[in-house]
């Protein structure tokens, strides 16, 4: 039931290969969420093809709009503002939910809140604690990015630390390939992993020289596939499941000493994670156990609100809408966009 003071948001995500959209109440309550993956289209391939994500999202947006809509019972007239990823991301993705919240929004009159899809990852936090504010320490890790982020305040941040060179979602799926296992990654070698030996190898845990919390995984990925190289070369057998084990622990170590020591650093009492690699079980298993340690309140979102949705874009725009951010009908994408920028 929407009450005369409530804020309704329609959110829609676009920026790679899911389709998405949802209706969020105040921030935090949500009210729908469907997603039309699309990774099936692009297993083939190995990874995303820019092209064929921007023509399925261009088949699918307007009816994971409407649906999204009708699992909420709402009609557009209860929405108070329509939130839309315009960055970071695919250009072709990204275009088709922009273009699809404009024509909305000029349409009806509604207005038009356009999010970065980072600060969509870190809101997802909120909607399942509901007693989490900032300022707090959160990593974000997903396929594109590895990044350390200060959360001042809502909309506020501070990049603390950021990946050198691969993301630590783009290391998982790298492996992945590397040992057999197909994309996406992440996801296969979380459960492999659990067959295996986090110890039957020491891959390398990388240090960044000039700046602690800043994050590499290219020695790593290229650590994986020399001893894969090496067991060709004499014969042996591979074992995949230690592979996979081995190198989750390596990454794991990495993101949880970098993020407590920021959290300790910083002061914050307050841990969140967000991102696709944010839903790695051993990965929140590790945090658990060291936060608990430290004293520190570790939150994370539902796999569901890891990787990419659009309630995370609802939670995210509904407080841009309330510090009175809108964006005009020439909100464009922007590929590159930076954390903080407009
Ligand atoms: O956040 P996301 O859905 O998309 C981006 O914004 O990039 O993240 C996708 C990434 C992929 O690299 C995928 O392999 C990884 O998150 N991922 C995982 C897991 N589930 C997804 N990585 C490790 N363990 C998982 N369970
Ligand atoms: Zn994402």
């Amino acid at each position: 039931m929407k009450m005369k003071d409530d804020v309704l948001i329609l959110a829609i995500e676009s920026s790679c290969d899911e389709t998405a959209a949802s209706v969020v109440k105040n921030g935090r309550e949500v009210l729908s969420n469907v997603i039309y993956s699309q990774i099936a289209l692009h297993t083939e391939y190995g990874g995303v093809v820019p092209e064929i994500a921007s023509r399925k999202h261009i088949e699918k947006i307007n009816q994971v709009i409407e649906q999204a809509l009708k699992d909420a019972s709402v009609t557009l007239q209860d929405i108070t503002a329509i939130a839309v990823t315009y960055g970071p991301g695919l250009v072709g993705a990204l275009l088709v939910g922009v273009s699809a919240a404009k024509a909305i929004s000029f349409a009806t009159g509604i207005p038009l809140v356009g999010v970065h899809h980072i600060e969509g990852h870190i809101s997802a936090n909120y909607i399942e604690n509901k007693d989490l504010e900032p300022p707090f320490v959160c990593l974000v890790a997903s396929g594109g990015h590895s990044h350390l982020v200060v959360v001042k305040d809502y909309g506020e941040y501070e990049i603390i630390g950021r990946t050198r060179d691969d993301a630590a979602g783009e290391a998982f799926d790298k492996v992945a390939r590397a040992i057999g296992l197909g994309y996406p990654g992440g996801p296969k070698i979380d459960k492999l992993s659990k067959e295996g030996n986090p110890n039957a190898i020491e891959f390398p845990r990388a240090r960044v020289a000039d700046n602690a919390y800043d994050f590499s995984f290219s020695g790593l990925k290229s650590a994986v596939l020399n001893y894969l190289n090496g067991c060709q070369m004499k014969g042996e057998p591979v074992c995949q499941a230690d592979v996979a084990a081995s190198f989750q622990k390596a990454v794991t170590d990495v993101l949880v000493e970098h993020s407590v020591n920021a959290a300790k650093a910083y002061g914050f009492k307050k841990l969140a994670i967000a991102g696709g690699v944010a839903s790695n079980s051993s990965l929140r298993a590790a945090f658990e156990k060291k936060c608990e340690a430290e004293g520190i309140s570790f939150y994370h979102p539902s796999p569901v609100f890891c990787t990419d949705n659009a309630a995370m874009i609802g939670a995210a725009g509904y407080y841009d809408y309330l510090k009175g951010i809108r964006s005009d009908l020439d909100l464009n994408a922007i590929p590159n966009l930076k954390l903080g920028e407009r």
